[in-house]
């Protein structure tokens, strides 16, 4: 059931619609997020409205939202157990957002890295969108209680301003909001690298197809990306992030696919030489992959099922925002009117 249950902690995270996904969005992220299930009421959201921060080919994106949302559900996020919605879908985000820029400072968000980032990639288009993502990012948070957001190192400084928004908004109105925890994801899993440029994190825009292995990739493609990978001249198989981050890379990747931990892998290959530690790393990682992409082809064989599944989920999501906007609306002194019946 996805009956949200008074017992549990709320658990919300979520990902942009913007390009395939690599397996360090995989195994970074996303797969973090299936064991959540069991212990959390679980909220997963594909934030299409984050991406139009950046220009989107309408044709494009309309796909993309679709496919990152096959993925979750491939990847084993089950709908039965999870609200699994997209963001545009529930109009409380945006409306939430407007509200909460109202209390977010100029200062804070020209502090924000993510977004100094952006403004030097996008030089041309350095929108007002763009500036209050942040505050975007804190209304799918803030709108449905959400005790902890797993999230990667990059996001807890959004995290942190969306705790600050928090805050300051329950100190002049009262108790509405939950101040959120981020949940940053364990090390090692987390940071997948480029395999042509293992210094780097392995990222959708690395120039070179061979630096990342994409989760739709076929097996024999992700085995030519990993025989092709980089590691260096030592020929010693050990875990040396600063002196051998190729080889380094390809362990925590068969960690990371296989479950095993660090002892295991230097157990298993230590004796070995390179060839052998990629061709392995390229099996586990396919062994992990093979069912995601049998899933993910099913789900965009038959839209019609995942459209249900979504519809579902944003009519979940859509009851529960609602609850949260009168109360913010009625505190700030707006007139609820007919909105506070519309959802019973
Ligand atoms: N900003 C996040 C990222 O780039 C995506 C995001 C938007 C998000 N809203 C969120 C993550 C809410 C967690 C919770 O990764």
């Amino acid at each position: 059931m996805t009956k949200a249950s008074p017992d549990r902690q709320v658990a919300l995270s979520a990902a942009q619609p913007t390009g395939q996904l690599t397996i360090g969005n995989l195994f970074g992220a996303i797969q973090n997020w299936i064991p959540l299930q069991d212990h959390y009421d679980t909220l997963y959201c594909v934030v299409d409205l984050h991406a139009l921060t950046v220009r989107q080919d309408p044709q494009q994106l309309r796909q993309r939202i679709l496919e990152l949302a096959a993925i979750y559900l491939a990847v084993g996020i089950d709908p039965e157990r999870s609200v699994v919605f997209i963001q545009s879908q529930v109009h409380q985000h945006a409306e939430l957002a407007w509200l909460l820029s109202t209390f977010a400072q100029l200062g804070e968000l020209e502090r924000m890295t993510q977004f100094k980032d952006k403004a030097q990639r996008h030089r041309l288009n350095v929108n007002a969108g763009l500036f209050t993502y942040p505050v975007l990012m804190a209304a799918d948070i803030l709108l449905y209680g959400t005790h902890v957001v797993p999230v990667g190192e990059d996001q807890k400084q959004h995290l942190e301003l969306t705790r600050d928004i928090a805050i300051r908004f329950n100190n002049l109105y009262g108790p509405i909001f939950q101040v959120p925890e981020p949940m940053i994801q364990a090390q090692g899993a987390a940071r997948v690298r480029d395999l042509q440029n293992p210094e780097k994190k392995m990222s959708k825009s690395a120039e070179s197809e061979l630096a990342r292995v994409m989760i739709l990739d076929d097996a024999a493609t992700v085995l030519k990306k990993f025989k092709k990978a980089v590691t260096d001249s030592l020929g010693v198989i050990r875990f040396d992030e600063a002196g051998q981050a190729g080889v380094t890379n390809l362990l925590t990747l068969w960690c990371a696919a296989t479950g095993n931990s660090r002892e295991a892998a230097l157990d298993h290959f230590s004796h070995h030489q390179y060839g052998k530690l990629k061709v392995e790393t390229a099996e586990a990682v396919n062994a992990v992959l093979d069912p995601i992409r049998q899933r993910y082809r099913h789900f965009m064989e038959d839209p019609g099922e995942l459209q249900r599944i979504l519809d579902r989920g944003a009519g979940q999501a859509a009851i529960r925002a609602e609850k949260i906007m009168v109360r913010v609306m009625d505190a700030l002194g707006l007139p609820v009117g007919l909105r506070g019946h519309r959802h019973g």
